[in-house]
Order: structure tokens, then C-alpha cells, then sequence
């Protein structure tokens, strides 16, 4: 047998990881597998694929402002990496909402300069109504969450809801997720009754080390602004 090299073996662990997280559907069946995978979904699955997705929809959300005066909502937060990057930015009021408490204890935990990263962390399943204010937040980013299984785009109509008016958004949206529900006609539609603007998508890696050919190994960042 020929024997793995560690970076074959690390491609093979996330493709594992992947293929069970791609075959979960619906909130309960997330809720279920996201609280086995929380105490090693970063030490695992973060470090051995070369993760950079939320690096990617940081860099994205912070080009669309030159400031930015209120919260940021971090979309299906996970363990907390993007709130991480967006607390190296200078950010500091940053709220998380997940379906999963074994994920948002774990995102509970992280710091920055001593301090929490969160200042809010929400369980709530975003498929459905949640009790996020009215006008809240003046940004809101995700990375990893519109994807198989998890969230389609009429999340984002919630996520609108709780927008003030003129917040900046960029929502990462996996390739083949974003063909199959027909994210950019949905936008497209949103941006033509007004209810956002300056919609633009930003194709980007998830992983550092990336097949060209696999759309599930690509995000499409939808920047843009709540109308
Ligand atoms: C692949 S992880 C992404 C986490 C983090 N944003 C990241 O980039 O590492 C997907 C997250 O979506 C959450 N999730 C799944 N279904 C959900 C739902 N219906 N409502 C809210 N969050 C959900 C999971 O609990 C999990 O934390």
C-alpha cells in the first residue's frame, strides 16, 4: 500500500468531514451533528483543510466601509473565527447567532487583548423567525453557513429585517450551493425592488490549497448594502 503524504492525509480527514457535514439536512440533524464536531472543529477541521474562509469574508466586509458606526451580526458563528479576524480589525461590538450552544460555548471562550470577542452570542435557528431587533446591526457577515443542508437565501430576508438601513453585508455562499438555489437571481430580484444595493459577488477560496474544477471548494461573497 502506498503509503499518505500528511498533506493527502489532511485532504482526505476534511474530505470525510465534509462529505458528512454536505449529507446533514435540516436544523435538527445540524443541531445534532455540530454538537459532536464543536471541541474539534477548529483544532481539526479548521487547521488540517487550511480553512481560510472567514479570513476571505473578513477582508471582503471590511473593503466595503471606510467606517463603520454599530454592530456586526456574525451569521451561523460557529466557534467563533470570524469574529477572531473581524476583532484584529479593530472591530469590537460583534453579536454571533448559531443553532448549535456546543458551538456558541466554543465561541463564547475566544478573546482578543484579554477581552471577549462576543458581546452577544443568540441561539437561534436561522431557517425560521428570530427575535434579533428590528434595524440592529450595521453589518453582517457569514462564512460557512449558506451552504448544503444548512441555510437557502430567504435567510437573508430575515437577516434584512435586522439590518439598518445602509448596512454593509458579505455573506459567503459555497459555488454549488449558490448555482443550485439561485442565489444571484434572488439577490437580483432583492436589488431590483430596492431592498439592497450595490450587489456585487467575490468568488474566493475556502481553502489555501484549492481544485480549480470544485465549485464546493470555492465561495461566492455576496457584498452589498441593505436598501
Ligand atoms: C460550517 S459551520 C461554519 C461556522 C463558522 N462560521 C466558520 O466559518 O467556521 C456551520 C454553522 O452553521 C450552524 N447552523 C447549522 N444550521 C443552522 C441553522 N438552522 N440556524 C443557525 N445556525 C445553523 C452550525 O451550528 C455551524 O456552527
Amino acid at each position: 500500500m502506498t503509503k499518505q503524504t500528511p498533506a493527502q492525509s489532511d485532504a482526505r480527514k476534511r474530505d470525510l468531514a465534509l462529505e458528512k457535514a454536505y449529507a446533514t439536512k435540516g436544523p435538527e440533524a445540524n443541531r445534532e451533528l455540530y454538537a459532536s464536531w464543536a471541541p474539534t472543529y477548529e483544532s481539526g477541521f479548521i487547521v488540517d483543510s487550511g480553512y481560510v474562509y472567514h479570513q476571505e469574508v473578513v477582508k471582503v466586509f471590511c473593503d466595503s466601509f471606510s467606517e463603520l458606526s454599530g454592530p456586526v451580526l456574525d451569521v451561523g458563528c460557529g466557534t467563533g473565527v470570524i469574529g477572531g479576524e473581524l476583532a484584529k480589525m479593530g472591530l469590537s461590538v460583534i453579536d454571533g447567532i448559531d443553532i448549535s450552544p456546543e458551538m456558541l460555548a466554543e465561541a463564547a471562550a475566544k478573546t482578543h487583548n484579554g477581552r471577549p470577542v462576543y458581546r452577544k452570542l443568540i441561539e437561534a435557528d436561522l431557517t425560521g423567525r428570530t427575535e434579533l431587533a428590528d434595524g440592529a446591526y450595521a453589518g453582517v457577515v457569514s462564512s460557512g453557513a449558506f451552504t448544503h443542508g444548512i441555510l437557502g437565501p430567504e435567510t437573508i430576508s430575515e437577516l434584512l429585517r435586522a439590518a439598518s438601513p445602509g448596512a454593509r453585508f458579505a455573506l459567503g455562499i459555497n459555488s454549488a450551493h449558490f448555482k443550485e438555489f439561485g442565489f444571484d437571481q434572488w439577490l437580483d430580484k432583492r436589488r431590483s425592488d430596492g431592498h439592497i444595493a450595490d450587489l456585487e459577488f467575490k468568488l474566493r477560496p475556502i481553502y489555501g490549497d484549492v481544485d480549480e474544477d470544485d465549485p464546493n471548494q470555492w465561495t461566492r461573497i455576496a457584498a452589498f448594502a441593505a436598501g
